[in-house]
Protein backbone atom coordinates (compact mmCIF):
# COMPACT_ATOMS: atom_id res chain seq x y z
CA UNK A 1 0.00 0.00 0.00
CA UNK A 2 1.56 3.28 -1.02
CA UNK A 3 2.20 6.05 1.83
CA UNK A 4 -0.53 7.02 4.13
CA UNK A 5 -1.78 9.67 6.91
CA UNK A 6 -3.99 9.50 9.42
CA UNK A 7 -4.84 12.91 10.77
CA UNK A 8 -8.42 12.19 12.95
CA UNK A 9 -6.07 13.10 15.69
CA UNK A 10 -5.76 16.48 14.57
CA UNK A 11 -9.27 17.41 14.46
CA UNK A 12 -11.64 18.58 16.70
CA UNK A 13 -13.48 15.13 17.34
CA UNK A 14 -10.60 14.33 19.29
CA UNK A 15 -8.68 17.67 20.71
CA UNK A 16 -10.49 20.99 21.57
CA UNK A 17 -7.29 22.45 19.72
CA UNK A 18 -8.24 20.47 16.71
CA UNK A 19 -9.18 21.46 13.34
CA UNK A 20 -13.59 22.22 13.07
CA UNK A 21 -15.11 20.55 10.48
CA UNK A 22 -16.11 24.57 9.61
CA UNK A 23 -11.94 24.97 9.70
CA UNK A 24 -11.51 21.90 7.34
CA UNK A 25 -13.75 23.38 4.72
CA UNK A 26 -11.43 26.75 4.72
CA UNK A 27 -8.33 24.64 4.32
CA UNK A 28 -9.47 22.62 1.59
CA UNK A 29 -10.74 25.79 -0.43
CA UNK A 30 -7.66 27.62 0.81
CA UNK A 31 -5.57 24.52 -0.31
CA UNK A 32 -6.91 24.72 -4.01
CA UNK A 33 -5.05 28.51 -3.85
CA UNK A 34 -1.43 26.80 -2.63
CA UNK A 35 -1.51 24.37 -4.88
CA UNK A 36 -2.00 26.35 -7.71
CA UNK A 37 1.29 28.50 -6.72
CA UNK A 38 2.90 25.28 -6.78
CA UNK A 39 1.91 23.83 -10.15
CA UNK A 40 2.98 27.34 -11.20
CA UNK A 41 6.37 27.68 -9.54
CA UNK A 42 6.83 23.68 -11.16
CA UNK A 43 5.71 24.93 -14.25
CA UNK A 44 8.58 28.11 -14.63
CA UNK A 45 10.80 25.51 -13.50
CA UNK A 46 11.31 26.47 -9.64
CA UNK A 47 11.24 22.98 -8.04
CA UNK A 48 13.58 20.81 -9.99
CA UNK A 49 13.34 18.42 -7.84
CA UNK A 50 10.41 17.37 -9.07
CA UNK A 51 11.58 16.43 -12.32
CA UNK A 52 12.88 13.33 -11.99
CA UNK A 53 12.49 12.42 -15.28
CA UNK A 54 14.90 15.06 -16.84
CA UNK A 55 17.37 13.68 -14.42
CA UNK A 56 17.10 10.20 -15.66
CA UNK A 57 20.42 10.51 -18.32
CA UNK A 58 22.31 11.48 -15.35
CA UNK A 59 21.09 8.67 -12.94
CA UNK A 60 22.12 5.99 -15.72
CA UNK A 61 25.29 7.82 -16.01
CA UNK A 62 25.78 7.25 -12.27
CA UNK A 63 24.41 3.89 -12.84
CA UNK A 64 27.08 3.26 -15.61
CA UNK A 65 29.90 4.83 -13.11
CA UNK A 66 29.37 2.24 -10.31
CA UNK A 67 29.23 -0.65 -12.68
CA UNK A 68 32.92 -0.07 -13.67
CA UNK A 69 33.97 -0.25 -10.01
CA UNK A 70 34.47 -3.84 -10.18
CA UNK A 71 34.60 -4.63 -6.90
CA UNK A 72 37.24 -1.87 -6.42
CA UNK A 73 36.69 -0.48 -3.08
CA UNK A 74 35.94 -1.52 0.47
CA UNK A 75 34.96 1.73 1.80
CA UNK A 76 32.75 4.66 0.19
CA UNK A 77 33.27 8.16 2.59
CA UNK A 78 30.75 10.93 1.54
CA UNK A 79 32.13 14.03 2.38
CA UNK A 80 29.40 17.00 2.20
CA UNK A 81 27.86 18.88 5.19
CA UNK A 82 23.77 20.32 5.42
CA UNK A 83 22.02 18.85 1.86
CA UNK A 84 24.66 17.58 1.33
CA UNK A 85 24.76 14.58 3.69
CA UNK A 86 21.49 14.52 5.58
CA UNK A 87 19.87 12.78 2.72
CA UNK A 88 22.81 10.28 2.09
CA UNK A 89 22.58 9.57 6.00
CA UNK A 90 18.96 8.98 5.91
CA UNK A 91 19.39 6.39 3.35
CA UNK A 92 22.24 4.25 4.61
CA UNK A 93 20.30 4.05 7.76
CA UNK A 94 17.34 3.26 6.48
CA UNK A 95 18.67 0.36 3.90
CA UNK A 96 22.63 -0.22 5.25
CA UNK A 97 23.19 -4.04 6.41
CA UNK A 98 26.09 -4.16 9.11
CA UNK A 99 27.49 -6.86 6.84
CA UNK A 100 27.27 -5.03 3.96
CA UNK A 101 30.45 -3.79 1.38
CA UNK A 102 31.56 -1.51 0.30
CA UNK A 103 30.66 0.33 3.49
CA UNK A 104 29.41 3.48 2.98
CA UNK A 105 30.72 6.65 5.72
CA UNK A 106 29.13 10.06 5.83
CA UNK A 107 31.58 12.69 7.63
CA UNK A 108 29.36 15.87 7.40
CA UNK A 109 31.25 18.30 9.94
CA UNK A 110 34.86 18.86 10.16
CA UNK A 111 35.48 17.65 14.04
CA UNK A 112 39.15 16.32 13.56
CA UNK A 113 38.50 13.67 16.09
CA UNK A 114 35.59 12.29 14.03
CA UNK A 115 37.50 12.50 10.53
CA UNK A 116 41.29 11.22 11.30
CA UNK A 117 39.56 7.94 13.45
CA UNK A 118 37.78 7.62 10.06
CA UNK A 119 41.08 7.72 8.32
CA UNK A 120 42.32 5.60 10.35
CA UNK A 121 39.93 2.90 10.05
CA UNK A 122 39.67 2.57 6.29
CA UNK A 123 42.38 1.39 3.78
CA UNK A 124 43.05 4.58 1.79
CA UNK A 125 43.80 2.27 -1.79
CA UNK A 126 40.27 0.48 -0.92
CA UNK A 127 38.40 3.65 -0.70
CA UNK A 128 36.18 6.37 -2.70
CA UNK A 129 36.15 9.83 -1.40
CA UNK A 130 32.86 11.15 -2.90
CA UNK A 131 32.47 14.73 -2.52
CA UNK A 132 29.05 16.40 -2.75
CA UNK A 133 28.68 20.15 -2.66
CA UNK A 134 25.73 21.81 -5.05
CA UNK A 135 27.95 25.12 -5.03
CA UNK A 136 31.78 23.55 -4.39
CA UNK A 137 31.93 26.43 -2.12
CA UNK A 138 31.49 25.16 1.33
CA UNK A 139 34.62 25.45 3.28
CA UNK A 140 34.10 22.28 5.08
CA UNK A 141 33.79 20.16 2.30
CA UNK A 142 36.65 22.02 0.42
CA UNK A 143 38.83 21.44 3.77
CA UNK A 144 38.36 17.79 3.88
CA UNK A 145 39.09 17.22 0.39
CA UNK A 146 42.31 19.28 0.46
CA UNK A 147 42.89 16.80 3.03
CA UNK A 148 42.09 13.55 1.71
CA UNK A 149 43.93 15.32 -1.67
CA UNK A 150 47.08 15.54 0.59
CA UNK A 151 46.61 11.71 1.93
CA UNK A 152 46.38 10.69 -1.59
CA UNK A 153 49.18 12.21 -3.22
CA UNK A 154 51.35 10.93 -0.32
CA UNK A 155 50.15 7.44 -0.49
CA UNK A 156 50.88 7.81 -4.35
CA UNK A 157 47.38 6.67 -5.32
CA UNK A 158 45.48 8.67 -8.36
CA UNK A 159 42.65 11.11 -7.67
CA UNK A 160 40.87 10.19 -10.53
CA UNK A 161 40.44 6.66 -9.02
CA UNK A 162 39.58 7.52 -5.55
CA UNK A 163 37.77 10.66 -5.75
CA UNK A 164 34.54 11.53 -7.17
CA UNK A 165 32.87 14.62 -7.11
CA UNK A 166 28.82 15.74 -7.52
CA UNK A 167 28.48 19.20 -7.69
CA UNK A 168 26.90 21.74 -10.05
CA UNK A 169 27.14 21.04 -14.20
CA UNK A 170 29.56 24.03 -14.67
CA UNK A 171 30.19 26.59 -11.90
CA UNK A 172 32.62 26.16 -8.91
CA UNK A 173 35.73 25.18 -8.07
CA UNK A 174 34.94 20.99 -8.30
CA UNK A 175 34.07 21.51 -11.10
CA UNK A 176 37.01 22.96 -12.37
CA UNK A 177 39.13 20.80 -10.69
CA UNK A 178 37.38 17.51 -12.29
CA UNK A 179 37.79 19.02 -15.61
CA UNK A 180 41.50 19.99 -15.04
CA UNK A 181 42.14 16.37 -13.52
CA UNK A 182 40.15 14.02 -15.18
CA UNK A 183 37.83 13.45 -11.67
CA UNK A 184 34.68 11.72 -12.38
CA UNK A 185 31.78 14.18 -11.91
CA UNK A 186 28.01 13.83 -11.60
CA UNK A 187 25.75 16.55 -11.89
CA UNK A 188 22.91 18.60 -9.18
CA UNK A 189 21.23 20.62 -11.39
CA UNK A 190 21.20 24.57 -10.98
CA UNK A 191 17.56 24.32 -10.24
CA UNK A 192 17.95 21.79 -6.81
CA UNK A 193 18.91 23.35 -3.83
CA UNK A 194 20.91 21.53 -1.37
CA UNK A 195 17.75 19.82 1.18
CA UNK A 196 15.67 19.40 -1.90
CA UNK A 197 18.90 17.21 -3.73
CA UNK A 198 18.31 13.57 -2.47
CA UNK A 199 17.03 12.54 -5.81
CA UNK A 200 19.72 13.66 -7.97
CA UNK A 201 23.34 12.21 -7.68
CA UNK A 202 23.56 13.63 -4.13
CA UNK A 203 21.75 10.65 -3.25
CA UNK A 204 21.63 8.47 -5.64
CA UNK A 205 25.30 8.20 -5.80
CA UNK A 206 26.00 7.41 -2.69
CA UNK A 207 23.16 4.57 -2.66
CA UNK A 208 23.99 3.05 -5.79
CA UNK A 209 27.68 2.78 -4.60
CA UNK A 210 26.39 1.09 -1.40
CA UNK A 211 24.12 -1.15 -2.93
CA UNK A 212 20.93 0.25 -2.28
CA UNK A 213 18.03 -0.07 -4.66
CA UNK A 214 18.04 3.94 -5.79
CA UNK A 215 15.44 2.68 -8.59
CA UNK A 216 13.11 1.66 -6.59
CA UNK A 217 13.63 4.93 -4.28
CA UNK A 218 13.05 7.17 -7.43
CA UNK A 219 10.10 5.04 -8.34
CA UNK A 220 8.56 5.73 -4.84
CA UNK A 221 9.28 9.21 -5.15
CA UNK A 222 7.76 9.54 -8.79
CA UNK A 223 4.35 7.51 -7.50
CA UNK A 224 4.13 10.10 -4.67
CA UNK A 225 5.02 12.99 -6.67
CA UNK A 226 2.03 12.14 -9.02
CA UNK A 227 -0.29 11.43 -6.33
CA UNK A 228 0.24 15.25 -5.03
CA UNK A 229 -0.86 16.10 -8.39
CA UNK A 230 -4.01 16.50 -6.79
CA UNK A 231 -6.01 20.08 -5.58
CA UNK A 232 -7.78 18.14 -3.29
CA UNK A 233 -6.63 18.59 0.11
CA UNK A 234 -8.27 14.88 0.87
CA UNK A 235 -5.94 13.35 -1.57
CA UNK A 236 -2.89 14.78 -1.45
CA UNK A 237 -0.59 13.78 1.25
CA UNK A 238 1.76 16.75 0.86
CA UNK A 239 -0.63 18.74 0.61
CA UNK A 240 -2.41 17.17 4.44
CA UNK A 241 0.77 17.28 5.86
CA UNK A 242 1.66 20.89 5.16
CA UNK A 243 -1.81 22.54 6.07
CA UNK A 244 -2.36 21.08 9.09
CA UNK A 245 0.81 21.66 10.21
CA UNK A 246 0.45 25.39 9.60
CA UNK A 247 -2.79 25.91 10.83
CA UNK A 248 -1.88 23.88 14.42
CA UNK A 249 1.07 26.78 14.21
CA UNK A 250 -1.07 29.39 13.17
CA UNK A 251 -4.30 28.79 14.82
CA UNK A 252 -3.60 26.74 18.14
CA UNK A 253 0.73 27.80 19.08
CA UNK A 254 1.26 24.31 17.83
CA UNK A 255 4.82 25.87 16.22
CA UNK A 256 7.00 23.11 17.22
CA UNK A 257 6.77 20.17 14.87
CA UNK A 258 8.43 17.07 16.24
CA UNK A 259 8.90 13.69 13.36
CA UNK A 260 9.19 10.95 15.51
CA UNK A 261 9.94 7.69 13.56
CA UNK A 262 9.31 4.11 15.63
CA UNK A 263 11.41 3.02 13.73
CA UNK A 264 15.11 2.15 14.05
CA UNK A 265 15.91 2.44 10.33
CA UNK A 266 13.67 5.74 9.83
CA UNK A 267 16.02 7.27 12.45
CA UNK A 268 17.38 9.51 10.18
CA UNK A 269 14.80 10.79 8.38
CA UNK A 270 14.59 12.86 11.59
CA UNK A 271 17.34 14.98 10.82
CA UNK A 272 16.77 14.90 7.11
CA UNK A 273 13.34 16.59 8.00
CA UNK A 274 14.65 18.88 11.05
CA UNK A 275 16.75 20.68 8.30
CA UNK A 276 14.21 20.72 5.21
CA UNK A 277 11.55 21.89 7.29
CA UNK A 278 13.68 24.22 9.54
CA UNK A 279 15.94 25.77 6.60
CA UNK A 280 13.06 26.48 4.11
CA UNK A 281 10.50 27.98 6.08
CA UNK A 282 12.52 29.60 9.33
CA UNK A 283 12.50 32.84 7.87
CA UNK A 284 11.25 36.41 7.53
CA UNK A 285 7.66 36.41 5.91
CA UNK A 286 6.61 38.53 3.12
CA UNK A 287 6.13 41.44 5.69
CA UNK A 288 9.52 41.26 6.73
CA UNK A 289 8.26 39.57 9.96
CA UNK A 290 10.08 36.49 11.74
CA UNK A 291 7.72 33.15 10.48
CA UNK A 292 8.31 29.00 10.60
CA UNK A 293 7.91 26.25 12.94
CA UNK A 294 10.34 24.62 14.80
CA UNK A 295 11.18 21.24 13.62
CA UNK A 296 12.16 18.41 16.37
CA UNK A 297 13.60 14.77 15.71
CA UNK A 298 12.77 12.33 17.96
CA UNK A 299 12.47 8.70 17.84
CA UNK A 300 9.93 5.62 19.43
CA UNK A 301 10.12 4.18 21.19
CA UNK A 302 13.41 5.56 22.80
CA UNK A 303 12.08 9.22 23.47
CA UNK A 304 9.33 7.54 25.41
CA UNK A 305 11.49 7.14 28.00
CA UNK A 306 12.97 11.30 26.91
CA UNK A 307 11.09 13.54 25.47
CA UNK A 308 7.85 11.93 25.92
CA UNK A 309 7.54 13.64 29.83
CA UNK A 310 7.88 17.29 27.73
CA UNK A 311 5.65 15.95 24.89
CA UNK A 312 2.82 15.34 27.30
CA UNK A 313 2.57 18.23 30.10
CA UNK A 314 5.40 20.73 28.67
CA UNK A 315 4.16 23.46 27.01
CA UNK A 316 1.33 22.83 24.53
CA UNK A 317 2.57 23.83 21.32
CA UNK A 318 3.81 21.18 19.57
CA UNK A 319 2.32 18.53 16.88
CA UNK A 320 3.88 15.32 16.71
CA UNK A 321 3.99 13.41 13.52
CA UNK A 322 4.71 9.60 14.01
CA UNK A 323 6.05 7.34 10.87
CA UNK A 324 5.32 4.16 11.10
CA UNK A 325 6.19 1.02 9.33
CA UNK A 326 3.58 -1.57 8.60
CA UNK A 327 5.72 -4.28 8.32
CA UNK A 328 9.20 -4.88 10.58
CA UNK A 329 12.94 -6.43 9.26
CA UNK A 330 13.80 -9.54 10.90
CA UNK A 331 10.81 -9.34 13.36
CA UNK A 332 11.65 -11.22 16.92
CA UNK A 333 9.60 -13.22 19.10
CA UNK A 334 9.81 -13.29 22.87
CA UNK A 335 9.78 -17.34 23.91
CA UNK A 336 6.73 -18.36 25.00
CA UNK A 337 8.58 -21.01 27.16
CA UNK A 338 11.36 -18.49 28.20
CA UNK A 339 12.55 -17.00 31.46
CA UNK A 340 10.56 -14.02 31.14
CA UNK A 341 10.55 -12.06 33.72
CA UNK A 342 6.79 -11.56 35.84
CA UNK A 343 6.43 -7.31 34.57
CA UNK A 344 6.70 -8.94 31.34
CA UNK A 345 4.97 -11.50 31.18
CA UNK A 346 2.31 -10.39 29.12
CA UNK A 347 5.14 -9.67 26.10
CA UNK A 348 5.42 -13.82 26.02
CA UNK A 349 5.10 -15.19 22.14
CA UNK A 350 4.80 -11.65 21.21
CA UNK A 351 7.24 -10.01 18.68
CA UNK A 352 9.57 -6.64 19.47
CA UNK A 353 7.84 -5.22 16.20
CA UNK A 354 4.37 -5.64 18.35
CA UNK A 355 5.73 -4.15 21.05
CA UNK A 356 7.27 -1.44 18.83
CA UNK A 357 3.44 -0.84 17.19
CA UNK A 358 1.86 -1.14 20.65
CA UNK A 359 4.09 1.70 21.87
CA UNK A 360 3.25 3.60 18.79
CA UNK A 361 -0.34 3.52 19.42
CA UNK A 362 -0.56 3.83 23.07
CA UNK A 363 1.75 7.49 22.69
CA UNK A 364 -0.82 8.49 20.23
CA UNK A 365 -3.75 7.96 22.62
CA UNK A 366 -1.88 8.98 25.69
CA UNK A 367 -1.12 12.47 23.79
CA UNK A 368 -5.08 12.65 22.78
CA UNK A 369 -5.66 12.09 26.14
CA UNK A 370 -3.40 15.08 26.97
CA UNK A 371 -5.49 17.04 24.34
CA UNK A 372 -1.96 17.33 22.26
CA UNK A 373 -2.20 16.53 18.57
CA UNK A 374 -0.52 14.52 16.32
CA UNK A 375 -0.68 12.39 12.99
CA UNK A 376 0.57 9.39 11.53
CA UNK A 377 2.06 8.63 8.57
CA UNK A 378 2.63 5.02 7.81
CA UNK A 379 4.90 2.99 5.27
CA UNK A 380 4.52 -0.08 3.89
CA UNK A 381 8.28 -0.85 5.00
CA UNK A 382 11.70 0.63 5.99
CA UNK A 383 12.50 0.13 2.10
CA UNK A 384 13.80 1.95 -1.14
CA UNK A 385 10.34 2.91 -2.22
CA UNK A 386 8.56 3.93 1.03
CA UNK A 387 11.88 6.14 1.80
CA UNK A 388 11.54 7.62 -1.89
CA UNK A 389 7.35 8.60 -1.43
CA UNK A 390 8.13 9.98 2.11
CA UNK A 391 10.95 12.29 1.01
CA UNK A 392 9.05 13.51 -1.38
CA UNK A 393 5.92 13.99 0.29
CA UNK A 394 7.96 15.66 3.22
CA UNK A 395 9.59 18.49 0.14
CA UNK A 396 6.48 19.23 -1.56
CA UNK A 397 4.78 19.54 2.11
CA UNK A 398 7.29 22.16 3.00
CA UNK A 399 6.72 24.50 -0.72
CA UNK A 400 3.08 23.85 -0.10
CA UNK A 401 4.13 25.04 3.75
CA UNK A 402 6.30 28.25 2.12
CA UNK A 403 3.19 29.41 0.43
CA UNK A 404 1.18 29.23 4.03
CA UNK A 405 3.91 31.26 6.11
CA UNK A 406 4.30 33.35 3.08
CA UNK A 407 7.80 32.65 3.27
CA UNK A 408 10.32 31.79 -0.23
CA UNK A 409 11.59 28.00 1.01
CA UNK A 410 14.33 27.94 -1.28
CA UNK A 411 16.83 30.43 -0.01
CA UNK A 412 18.43 30.38 3.45
CA UNK A 413 19.84 33.82 3.84
CA UNK A 414 20.21 33.48 7.65
CA UNK A 415 22.97 31.06 7.44
CA UNK A 416 25.24 33.26 5.49
CA UNK A 417 26.13 35.86 8.28
CA UNK A 418 28.04 32.87 10.30
CA UNK A 419 29.96 31.29 7.02
CA UNK A 420 30.95 35.21 6.63
CA UNK A 421 32.15 35.70 10.04
CA UNK A 422 34.09 32.61 10.56
CA UNK A 423 35.68 33.25 7.15
CA UNK A 424 36.80 36.62 8.19
CA UNK A 425 38.31 35.11 12.03
CA UNK A 426 40.07 32.03 9.75
CA UNK A 427 41.58 34.88 7.45
CA UNK A 428 42.94 37.00 10.10
CA UNK A 429 44.19 34.42 11.57
CA UNK A 430 41.75 35.04 14.94
CA UNK A 431 40.20 31.50 16.34
O1 LIG B 1 20.05 23.04 1.93
C1 LIG B 1 21.00 23.73 1.63
O2 LIG B 1 21.02 24.41 0.59
C2 LIG B 1 22.24 23.75 2.50
O3 LIG B 1 22.05 23.06 3.69
C3 LIG B 1 23.41 23.15 1.73
O4 LIG B 1 23.10 21.82 1.39
C4 LIG B 1 24.71 23.18 2.55
O5 LIG B 1 25.00 24.50 2.95
C5 LIG B 1 25.86 22.65 1.72
O6 LIG B 1 25.96 23.36 0.52
P1 LIG B 1 26.76 22.79 -0.71
O7 LIG B 1 26.06 21.61 -1.21
O8 LIG B 1 26.77 23.92 -1.70
O9 LIG B 1 28.14 22.47 -0.22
Amino acid sequence: MPLRIDDARMMAAAIPSGVTPAEWNELSIGFGEVHKAFADGRKAGKYGFLDLESQHAEFERVRRFVGTLTATYSEIVVLGIGGSALGAIALRTAFAKHTSVPRLHVVDNVDPGTFSALADRVALDRTLWVVISKSGNTVETLAQYAIVRAWLKRAGLAPARHLAFVTDPAAGPLREIAVRDAIPAFEVPPNVGGRFSVFTPVGTLPALLAGYDAGAFLDGARAMRDRCDSAELSANPAGLFGSLLWRAHQRAGQGTHVLMPYSDGLRDLAPWFVQLWGESLGKKDADGLPAGPTPVGARGATDQHSLLQLLMEGPADKVVAFVRVAAHKGDLIVPANGDVPEAAAFMKGRSLGELLDAEADATARALVSAARPSLTITLDACDARSMGEAMMMLMIATIYAGTLYRVDPLGQPGVELGKKLAKEALSKGVS
